[in-house]
């Protein structure tokens, strides 16, 4: 199976925690985007959605499913989305599609969250893929230097607006050995709007595709 027909797989698996669900937080990113297509069969039975981007946004607006603003929802039953790594403790990176602060509001937010990954997001330790770290544009050197001083070699992600206005950097060569540690430091560090380790608040259920599997932890 090629690493689309992973996602695609991954993506329908989830599909069994949203019935009956009225309002659904939607994440980002190439899998959800498969997720989204799906959505959009089912739109009839669906409420709304939160949305954790403005990418998806425009996904779930284009397939007509209707999008809800997250102060006007309360708490969100299930929230679905990717990951970059995945734990067996169920801990992950997010971020890579810049989206990390919203995604982690909406899991914040929400009861019950499904994260949904091909296999080669599953690791051991986190911190091979670079690490994203959402700042506000005139605190990037700083929070940089204070990177260094944990360990990582932050990288400022060029070209990239968040959806909130701000900057990312991509802190490389960390080994994440104690997550929720790892998140509250960096999370002190003034200018720092979100970090993408997501420990403090993991998923609740990880799917992940295997080959011709689904692997539920
Ligand atoms: C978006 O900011 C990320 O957190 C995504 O959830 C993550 O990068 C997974 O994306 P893919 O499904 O495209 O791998």
């Amino acid at each position: 199976m090629t690493q689309d027909e992973l996602k695609q797989k991954v993506a329908q698996a989830a599909l069994q925690y949203i019935k009956d669900v009225p309002v659904i937080g939607v994440g980002t990113g190439s899998t959800v985007k498969y997720f989204i297509n799906y959505l959009a069969d089912m739109k009839a039975d669906i409420e709304g959605t939160v949305s954790s981007s403005e990418a998806t946004t425009m996904l779930l607006k284009q397939a007509g499913i209707p999008v809800l603003d997250l102060n006007s929802v309360g708490t969100i039953e299930v929230y679905v989305d990717g990951a970059d790594e995945i734990t067996p403790h169920k801990q992950l990176i997010k971020g890579g599609g810049a989206a990390l602060t919203r995604e982690k509001i909406i899991a914040a937010a929400s009861r019950k969250f499904v994260c949904i990954a091909d296999g080669s997001k599953r690791v051991d330790v986190l911190g091979k893929f670079p690490l994203p770290i959402e700042v506000i544009p005139m605190a990037r050197s700083y929070v940089a230097r204070e990177m260094v001083k944990l360990g990582g070699q932050p990288v400022w992600r060029e070209n990239c607006i968040t959806d909130n206005g701000n900057q990312i950097i991509d802190v490389h060569n960390l080994s994440i050995l104690d997550p929720i540690k790892m998140e509250q430091a960096i999370n002190n560090i003034t200018g720092v709007v979100a970090v993408g380790i997501f420990a403090m608040r993991p998923a609740d259920i990880c799917l992940v595709s295997d080959g011709e599997n689904i692997v539920t932890f």
